[in-house]
């Protein structure tokens, strides 16, 4: 292989579409899965490299074990494979079936995704794994099953990084844990939101770095920092309503 391959697992997402756009422009070959492919294919016409298609289906680990030792045949193999799946919900009365749904895509299907990775990375002889993880895995929060999902996320690259080391395999494994995103780049005053395109660059300059682990954007380090350090008495005591809730508690007059 020569000019640079990757693979993105997840390319449906606002944010993996501004990636895919930065690493093309930057002479990356592209494979990109996405549950609709056909609704990404305007979007491959205007990129500049090489770009291919392929469908995805998460809940199925043995579909998704095929799917990507299938692509990776097809484009011979892959220098870097980015997760950016997931799934996130709120409800307060905490159903079972939205918690289904997040522990099959983000614990179940990103272990898949993540393994297989690995093992074909393990076959070639090198490769760089990346995932798209959240701060929200540093600790238990209101979207019960997804904070808890994004601590297995962080747990599984860890023990994958570990036996890449041991088995002495020029893999590298990058968890980019990512603060709040703001998805429709209106917002840019507020401090705590970046724009996806700053996002992306940050964690494109990251993953070239072959970072372990990175906080993106630069300034969620803080408040991950604080979230650690926080004591319980504290930490439970913040205010999980969303700001509908909020506004709707303060009308009937409540605190
Ligand atoms: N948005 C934020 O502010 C934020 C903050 C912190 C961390 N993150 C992390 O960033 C990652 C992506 O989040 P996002 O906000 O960008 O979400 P998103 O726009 O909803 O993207 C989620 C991606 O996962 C795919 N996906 C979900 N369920 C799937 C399934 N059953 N089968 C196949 N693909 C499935 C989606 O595919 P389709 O588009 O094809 O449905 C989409 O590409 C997550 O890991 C999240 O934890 C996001």
């Amino acid at each position: 292989m020569t000019q640079a391959t990757a693979i993105i697992v997840g390319a449906n997402s606002l944010l993996s579409r501004e990636i895919a756009k930065q690493l093309s422009e930057q002479g990356v070959e592209l494979a990109l899965l996405a549950q609709d492919p056909d609704s990404l294919k305007n979007f491959c016409d205007s990129l500049p490299n090489p770009v291919h298609l392929f469908p995805l289906n998460i809940s199925e680990p043995s579909a998704i074990i095929s799917t990507i030792e299938s692509v990776w045949q097809s484009i011979g193999g892959a220098h870097l494979v980015l997760v950016n799946t997931g799934q996130n919900s709120y409800n307060s009365a905490l159903p079972w079936l939205p918690e289904q749904d997040i522990i099959t895509v983000n614990v179940q299907g990103f272990a898949a995704i993540c393994n297989t990775s690995f093992r074909l990375f393990k076959e070639q002889g090198y490769g760089q794994l990346a995932a798209i993880n959240s701060i929200a895995g540093l600790r238990g929060g209101p979207s019960v099953a997804y904070h808890a999902s994004k601590a297995f996320a962080s747990n599984y690259l860890d023990g994958l990084s570990m036996h890449a080391q041991r088995l002495k395999l020029p893999i590298t494994i990058t968890d980019l844990q990512l603060g709040l995103l703001d998805k429709a780049a209106m917002q840019k005053s507020r401090i705590w939101l970046s724009p996806p395109s700053e996002v992306a660059r940050q964690i494109i300059k990251a993953m070239k770095a072959g970072k372990r682990r990175v906080y993106v954007t630069k300034r969620w380090r803080l408040v991950a920092w604080l979230t650690k350090l926080l004591p319980e008495f504290v930490y439970n005591t913040r205010h999980w309503r969303t700001k509908a809730e909020r506004l709707a508690a303060k009308a009937e007059g409540k605190k």
